[in-house]
């Protein structure tokens, strides 16, 4: 099974991070979780779920009813040790949902300034499958240029952008078709939505 980074940043739609995180460990993948200040701050606001620092990686099973042996593990902001940081570490593929502006920002002029920023930047380097599901309406040309140079630099930008075709009967259902995108770039297999035609 694979290994795979998600990152929470302080975009509204915490849910969408949450939901991906929770299905790829049910299909049995491994995943290093890690939030941002502000990814944890509007988590609490947006979910009221409020992410204990004492015991992150258990705090998340139990928000997410996963077992308590769920191969998932949470990475410190801060903590530029971590394996992620490094390209030797094996990834095989990585996620910011959602992704604030202003960490598209700071990936796209190669700061790495944090542990998100610098495992991004390694996914870039390194041209692994690096995701971002950025979240802001309306965007900025300085928004726009940066996701540009992102997507020119290898990163795929999927917008929080849920589809109305599939007639979502709930905010579940439009988390669902978002995550559902994500698994769907990543090559893994889910059954979030109906697929237009089948
Ligand atoms: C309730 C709330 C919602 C926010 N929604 C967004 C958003 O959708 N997009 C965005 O780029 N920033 C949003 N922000 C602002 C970011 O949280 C802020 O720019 C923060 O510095 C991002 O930091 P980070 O990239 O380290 O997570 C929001 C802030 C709050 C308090």
């Amino acid at each position: 099974m694979g290994l795979y980074t998600v990152v929470i940043t302080g975009a509204s739609g915490s849910a969408y991070g949450l939901r991906l995180v929770e299905q790829l460990v049910l299909v049995g993948h491994e995943v290093a979780v890690t939030m941002t200040d502000a990814g944890r701050d509007v988590t609490s606001y947006e979910l009221g779920f409020d992410l204990p620092m004492d015991e992150p990686a258990n705090g998340l099973r139990g928000y997410l009813e996963l077992g308590k042996d769920a191969p998932l593990r949470y990475a410190c902001v801060n903590d530029l040790f971590d394996p992620i940081a490094s390209g030797s570490h094996r990834v095989d593929g990585m996620v910011v949902a959602p992704a604030s502006m202003g960490f598209v920002g700071a990936l796209a002029c190669g700061l790495a300034g944090n542990l998100p920023e610098r495992a991004a930047d390694v996914m870039l380097k390194e041209r692994r499958p690096l995701v971002l599901v950025p979240r802001e309406t309306p965007f900025s040309l300085v928004h726009l240029r940066n996701l540009t140079s992102l997507a020119e630099a290898g990163a795929v930008i999927l917008p929080a952008a849920p589809a109305f075709y599939q007639r979502p009967q709930s905010l579940d259902d439009i988390v669902n078709f978002v995550v559902g995108k994500v698994l769907d770039v990543l090559g893994i297999d889910h059954e979030l939505f109906d697929r237009w035609g089948e």
